[in-house]
C-alpha cells in the first residue's frame, strides 16, 4: 500500500499483464466447423472494410433452429388474409424506405410491419427524446442513414449465422459492419421474433429495441441518446474491424478441495472502473445469464452500461443461449464508442469515446470482455451453501480459463464486486471466490471496488495472509466449508455474528 491511495495498493498496476504485449502469435483466421467467419478472410486489408463472405450473389439463406432468424430471409413471411402470405422483408423494406424525418416516421415505420404489437408498443422515450434534443436536424439524416444500413443485411449477412446454443463451444467472427446491420435491424424492429413469448426464442435474450422506446424515465433517454451517437459514428464513418464471439464451455471443472494451485498476484484499488484501467486485461461483465440482461429495457447497472457504451455486445443478444453454470460468453474486439457519468438513475451519456485500443492480427480491438452470470441471493446465508459457493467458482472459472493458453500470454483479469449489487451477493466472498477462480485459471487479478475502501483494506489483508503463508486454493476452499459448518449453519440470525474474514484470518 506505500503506492497511496490513487494509485491502489498490492502489486502496481505495471506488474500486471495486457493484450497485446503478453499475447502469443494468433493462427491464422480461417473458418473451422467450430468457428464461422463471416467475411472474406484473403482480403483482409487494415483500415477497410472487410468484404462478406460469400459474395451477395451466392448468399445462403436459412430458416431453422440451428441458425438465427434474420429479417431478410424469404421463409420471413407474414400472412396477409386466410390464404395468401407476403415476403415480410418486402415490407420493411418499403417501410423504411421513405424518409424518416422524426421518431414518428420511425413509429410508424416499426408498425408497418409489427402490426401484430401495434397496441401494445410504447414510443415515448423515443418521441421525448427526439423532441428534447436540440440537434432535432441530426434525426432526418440519421434515421435513413440507419434505415438503408438496416436494409443492406442480404449483402451484408450472406451466411447463415449459426445459434450459440447450450453446452455447444462455438465461435463467430463478424465484421464491425456485419454486426452494426444487425443492431441497425434491431432498432428498427424487424427481427422476425415478435414480442410473443413463443417457446422458439424463449431460452434467448430480446433482440429487437422495442422496449428501448417506452416509458417516460431520463434514464430511457440517455440510454437512447447512447445508441444513437454509436449509430450516427457508424453510419458517418464505416467500421473496419472483426469481433470474435465465443461460447466456452467447460466439460471438466475442478476439483476444488484438493486444488494445489498458489494465489497469484493482486492489485486493489477503490478508484477506477473495469472498462478504463483495464484495458488490455480480460474484462469482466458482471452478467445476466441472458446477456445483456435490461440492457434493450430498464436496467442501467454494470452490464448494461458496458452493453450501451460498446455496443457491438448487444449483438450477442441475437444469437446466444442462455448460460448455464458451466458456461460464459467471451466477446473479443467490441470498440467503445462513448463516455458516461453516473451510475443506474445518474447514468448520463458524457460525449464521443474515440477507442485507441490497438487491434490484434485478426483486426480486432484487444479489448476481451467475458460474460459471466452471477447466483442471484435473497438471504445472505444461502451463497455460503458449498454447491452455491462451488457453482460460483466454476462460473468464474469458466469466464477465466483458457484452454490451451501458455499462462504467461495469458493478462491479468479485471473484475469487482461481481454479482453484489442487483443480484445481492456478499463483497467478502465473491472477492475470495474470484481470486481462487484466478489463481486456478493462472491469472493475476485486478479488483476494482467501486468506491469502497474497506473492502481494498480487507481483502488485500486476506491475500496477504493467504500468500504469505502459500495457503493452496484447495485449503482455501475448505477453510470455506468449515465457515459454513462451523458458523453459518449454527446461526438463528440471519448473518452470523462471526464474519468471513475473521474466521479465515483466524485459521489461516
Ligand atoms: N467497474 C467496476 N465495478 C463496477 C462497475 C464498473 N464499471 N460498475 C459497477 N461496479 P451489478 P450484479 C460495481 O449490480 O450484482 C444486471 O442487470 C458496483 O459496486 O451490475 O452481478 C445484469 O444484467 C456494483 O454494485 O452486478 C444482471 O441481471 C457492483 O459492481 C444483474 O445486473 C455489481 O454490479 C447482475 O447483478
Amino acid at each position: 500500500g506505500a503506492d497511496g491511495k490513487a494509485l491502489g495498493a498490492g502489486v502496481p498496476l505495471s506488474d500486471l499483464r495486457r493484450a497485446p504485449a503478453c499475447s502469443g502469435p494468433l493462427p491464422a483466421l480461417k473458418p473451422t466447423d467450430r468457428h464461422t467467419v463471416l467475411i472474406r478472410t484473403d482480403l483482409m486489408l487494415t483500415g477497410e472494410a472487410p468484404e462478406p463472405h460469400p459474395s451477395p450473389d451466392q448468399l445462403q439463406d436459412r430458416w431453422d433452429h440451428t441458425h438465427a432468424k434474420l429479417p431478410c430471409s424469404t421463409h420471413n413471411l407474414l400472412p396477409t388474409d386466410r390464404t395468401t402470405v407476403q415476403s415480410r422483408w418486402d415490407l420493411i423494406h418499403k417501410a423504411l424506405s421513405v424518409p424518416l424525418r422524426s421518431s414518428h416516421d420511425v413509429k410508424d415505420a416499426i408498425l408497418k410491419y409489427n402490426t401484430g404489437q401495434a397496441k401494445r408498443w410504447d414510443f415515448s422515450a423515443l418521441h421525448s427524446y427526439c423532441k428534447a434534443s436540440e440537434a432535432q436536424q441530426m434525426f432526418g439524416e440519421l434515421f435513413p442513414a440507419m434505415a438503408q444500413l438496416a436494409l443492406r443485411a442480404p449483402r451484408l449477412l450472406t451466411q447463415p449465422i449459426p445459434l450459440l446454443r447450450t453446452q455447444c463451444c462455438r465461435s463467430l467472427t463478424l465484421s464491425q459492419e456485419q454486426v452494426s446491420c444487425l443492431l441497425a435491424n434491431a432498432f428498427f424492429c424487424t427481427f422476425p421474433r415478435g414480442n410473443s413469448h413463443r417457446t422458439e426464442f424463449s431460452n434467448y435474450p430480446d433482440i429487437n429495441f422495442s422496449r428501448l422506446f417506452e416509458g417516460s424515465s431520463r434514464s430511457k433517454q440517455e440510454k437512447l441518446k447512447t445508441l444513437l451517437w454509436y449509430f450516427r459514428r457508424i453510419t458517418q464513418q464505416r467500421p473496419t474491424g472483426l469481433i470474435t464471439y465465443t461460447r466456452q464451455c467447460l466439460q471438466r471443472l475442478p476439483s476444488w478441495p484438493s486444488s494445489e494451485k498458489q494465489f497469484g498476484k493482486l492489485h486493489i484499488s477503490c478508484e477506477g472502473t473495469i472498462e478504463d484501467q483495464g484495458y488490455g486485461t480480460l474484462q469482466v461483465d458482471f452478467a445476466n445469464r441472458f446477456v445483456g440482461g435490461g440492457v434493450t429495457g430498464s436496467g442501467l447497472v454494470q452490464e448494461e452500461i458496458r452493453f450501451l457504451i460498446n455496443p457491438e455486445l448487444i449483438a450477442a443478444r441475437l444469437f446466444t443461449e442462455a448460460l448455464e453454470d458451466n458456461e460464459c460468453l467471451i466477446v473479443t474486439g467490441a470498440e467503445r464508442f462513448s463516455r458516461y457519468s453516473g451510475y443506474s438513475d445518474s447514468f448520463r451519456w458524457d460525449g464521443d469515446h474515440d477507442d485507441q485500443t490497438p487491434r490484434d492480427e485478426w483486426q480486432r480491438r484487444c479489448t476481451e470482455i467475458v460474460a459471466i452470470d452471477a447466483l442471484h441471493y435473497t438471504r445472505f446465508l444461502e451463497q455460503f451453501q458449498p454447491e452455491n459457493m462451488s457453482r460460483e467458482l466454476n462460473k468464474a472459472f469458466c469466464g477465466f480459463v483458457r484452454p490451451g493458453v501458455q499462462t504467461e500470454n495469458l493478462s491479468a483479469v479485471s473484475t469487482g464486486n461481481w454479482g453484489c449489487g442487483a443480484f445481492g451477493g456478499d463483497k467478502r466472498l465473491k472477492a475470495v471466490l474470484q481470486m481462487m477462480a484466478a489463481a486456478e485459471a493462472e491469472r493475476d487479478l485486478m479488483y476494482f471496488t467501486f468506491g469502497d475502501a474497506d473492502l481494498v483494506k480487507d481483502v488485500l489483508h486476506i491475500h496477504k495472509m493467504i500468500t504469505d503463508t502459500h495457503t493452496t486454493v484447495g485449503s482455501v476452499f475448505r477453510l470455506l466449508l468449515q465457515y459454513y459448518e462451523c458458523v453459518c449453519k449454527k446461526t438463528t440470525r440471519s448473518k452470523p455474528q462471526e464474519t468471513l474474514y475473521s474466521f479465515l484470518s483466524e485459521h489461516l
